[in-house]
């Protein structure tokens, strides 16, 4: 009754906020409110296949359009940074349309163990992303792994059995978060790695750099939904943001700069397809405010 407490809501948020600001850093693959670009996907997962022309990389393992005559640069197969990456995520995409868990999250693996040496500020992002891999690995391996097999599958069965949070109420212990969101979340990072690795290889020479173009990625797509104060902490790691050549390096050792570009183009391409498909999913099941 002698001292006033302010209201326990924002009081708990700030007990939560301020303490795990790192932590936050991690979290914020968040919101792509801008990107929720997609037609055509109104009901039925079989609506969520890409429209669009199919990617360059489908183009070529059907053999048409694009006759490689170049040696494909070693990254691009089966032992390639990039090549370990593209299969999972590609085989994800099945043909009714919906994206299986599974080879999902065997991809975002191999994603992640791309991105970590790049720095802080892909270790936060990539070391969120672990823990959310893992969580959802958990589910699609647990004792309800039968309605863990797809995304479609999952949100649909989540939704049924009452485990969806309330839009925009994250659950108290992120830990207990439901597929669906962790997947929300994981997807957004999907994006903002995609955009970011596409911009960092088509860039040009004398335009702006690998990290401000990342970093523009983040803020296109995650900083709406983040905090002013973690903002700026993702702003101060993006300082020491390799630089496009190292990048190029890592993800295709060995290799003349436009045979990295052009790999790094296609394993963008391939996150981009998962992106769209999983973004119509969860755009369909209205999921896309649930964090
Ligand atoms: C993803 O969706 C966007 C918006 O609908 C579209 O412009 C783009 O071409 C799609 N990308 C791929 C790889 O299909």
């Amino acid at each position: 009754m002698g001292v006033a407490l302010p209201p326990q809501v924002p009081r708990r948020w700030f007990r939560r906020t301020i303490p795990l600001a790192i932590f936050a850093l991690l979290l914020f693959y968040l919101c792509a409110r801008s990107l929720r670009a997609l037609s055509g996907c109104s009901s039925g997962a079989l609506f969520c296949i890409a429209d669009g022309p199919p990617s360059l990389q489908v183009q070529q393992e059907s053999g048409s359009l694009e006759a490689p005559e170049r040696e494909e640069p070693q990254c691009l197969g089966p032992q390639g940074m990039l090549g370990r990456i593209i299969k999972p995520f590609r085989a994800s995409l099945n043909p009714e349309g919906d994206v299986e868990l599974s080879q999902y999250l065997a991809g975002w693996r191999e994603l992640i163990k791309f991105l970590t040496p790049f720095g802080s500020i892909f270790a936060f992002a990539t070391g969120e992303a672990f823990t959310k891999v893992t969580a959802l690995e958990a589910r699609v391996h647990g004792p309800e792994a039968a309605h863990y097999k797809s995304l479609a599958a999952m949100v649909a069965w989540e939704r049924r059995a009452g485990l969806l949070e309330l839009p925009g109420i994250g659950p108290r212990d992120s830990t207990r978060s439901s597929g669906s969101r962790t997947a929300l979340l994981l997807h957004r990072a999907l994006r903002w790695s995609q955009l970011c690795l596409h911009r960092v290889a088509t860039g040009t020479l004398g335009g702006p750099g690998a990290g401000e173009q990342c970093h523009d990625a983040y803020n296109t797509v995650l900083a709406p939904h983040h905090h002013w104060l973690v903002r700026q902490a993702v702003r101060l790691a993006f300082l020491s943001f390799p630089g496009r050549g190292r990048l190029l390096e890592l993800a295709c050792p060995g290799t003349r700069e436009e045979a990295a570009r052009a790999a790094v183009v296609r394993a963008a391409g391939t996150l981009e397809d998962v992106y769209n498909r999983t973004q119509c999913l969860l755009a369909e099941g209205g999921l896309l405010q649930l964090a």
